[in-house]
C-alpha cells in the first residue's frame, strides 16, 4: 500500500515556541486519517505545515511518493486541499459562489471550468441554483459545503479537515460529514481530519493520533478508541473528557 503522507519527525518552531516536537505519522493512500489531542497539541500546526503555512525548522514531509521542499507548488495544491473550521472566515462574503469557485480554476488554468463548476455544486448538494449567490447569502452549512466544492474543484487526491464542521449545529454537522464520506468513497480520496470530537473521529476515520504538547501519544485504529483499548493514560483522560462518548 502506498503512503499518501509522510511527515517524519517535524519540527515547527514559532520563534523559539516549539509547538510540534518531532512528529512523525504516515497516512495510506485512500486511507481517513484523524488527530485528537487537547487545545494547543498542536493539530491545526501539523495540517498547516503540510500546506506550507507553518514554519518548519526540521525534518521532512512526502505527499504522493514526493519530499517536499520549502515552498509549495502548483503542483501540490492540485494533490492536496485544505478544508478550514470556519466557514465565514474562509470565503470571501461578497463574492458569488461562481467567483469562489472560478478562481482556483483561473489559477490553474484549466479549460473545463464550466463543467466542474456543476459537477462540484451537484456533489456538495447544492446544485446550479447556488452559483450565482453571494456567499453571505448562504448559511453555515450551505457554505462549508462551498468551501468543500471549492477544495474539490481542483480534483484533488487529499483533503486536509481542520475541524471542517465543528461551527455547525448538531444536524448540519451530521449532513456535512456524511457529504464529506460520500465524497471521499466517490472520488477515492484520503482525508487528514482534525477533530476534537472523538465521536466524530471514530465514525470518520480507520485510524487516528493523539497529540499533547506537540507530540505524538499514540496511534490507535477508530476500533481500538471505540473499545477503549488504548496504551497512555492522556488518551483515557481524553475518553473521559468526552462525555456520552459510548463504549462498544
Ligand atoms: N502563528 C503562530 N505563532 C505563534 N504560536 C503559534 C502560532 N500558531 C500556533 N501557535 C502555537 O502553537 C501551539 C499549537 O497550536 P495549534 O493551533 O496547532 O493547536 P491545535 O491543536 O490546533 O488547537 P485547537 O484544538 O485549539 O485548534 C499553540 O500553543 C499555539 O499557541
Ligand atoms: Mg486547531
Amino acid at each position: 500500500m502506498t503512503a499518501a503522507i509522510v511527515v517524519e519527525e517535524l519540527e515547527v518552531v514559532f520563534d523559539r515556541f516549539r509547538a510540534l516536537k518531532g512528529v512523525s505519522l504516515e497516512v495510506r493512500e485512500g486511507e481517513s486519517y484523524g488527530l485528537v489531542g487537547e487545545s494547543g497539541s498542536g493539530k491545526s500546526t501539523l495540517l498547516r505545515a503540510i500546506t506550507g503555512l507553518a514554519p518548519v525548522a526540521s525534518g521532512a514531509i512526502t505527499v504522493n511518493g514526493k519530499k517536499l521542499g520549502k515552498s509549495r507548488d502548483k503542483a501540490f495544491y492540485r494533490e492536496v486541499q485544505m478544508v478550514f473550521q470556519d466557514p465565514y472566515g474562509s470565503l470571501h462574503p461578497r463574492q458569488t459562489v461562481d467567483r469562489l469557485l472560478q478562481e482556483p480554476l483561473a489559477i490553474h488554468g484549466i479549460a473545463d471550468g464550466e463543467k466542474r463548476i456543476e459537477r462540484a455544486l451537484d456533489e456538495v448538494g447544492l446544485g446550479k441554483g447556488f452559483r450565482f449567490r453571494y456567499a453571505h447569502q448562504l448559511s453555515g452549512g450551505q457554505r462549508q459545503r462551498v468551501a468543500i466544492a471549492r477544495a474539490l474543484i481542483l480534483e484533488p487526491s487529499i483533503l486536509l479537515l481542520d475541524e471542517p464542521t465543528s461551527a455547525l449545529d448538531a444536524s448540519v454537522q451530521a449532513e456535512v460529514l456524511n457529504l464529506l464520506e460520500e465524497v471521499r468513497r466517490r472520488r477515492k480520496l484520503t482525508f487528514l481530519m482534525v477533530s476534537h470530537d472523538l465521536a466524530i473521529v471514530t465514525h470518520m476515520c480507520e485510524r487516528l493520533m493523539v497529540m499533547q504538547n506537540g507530540e505524538a501519544v499514540e496511534t490507535l485504529t477508530a476500533s481500538q478508541l471505540i473499545g477503549h483499548r488504548v496504551n497512555a493514560d492522556y488518551t483515557r483522560n481524553l475518553l473521559r473528557a468526552s462525555e456520552g462518548f459510548v463504549r462498544v
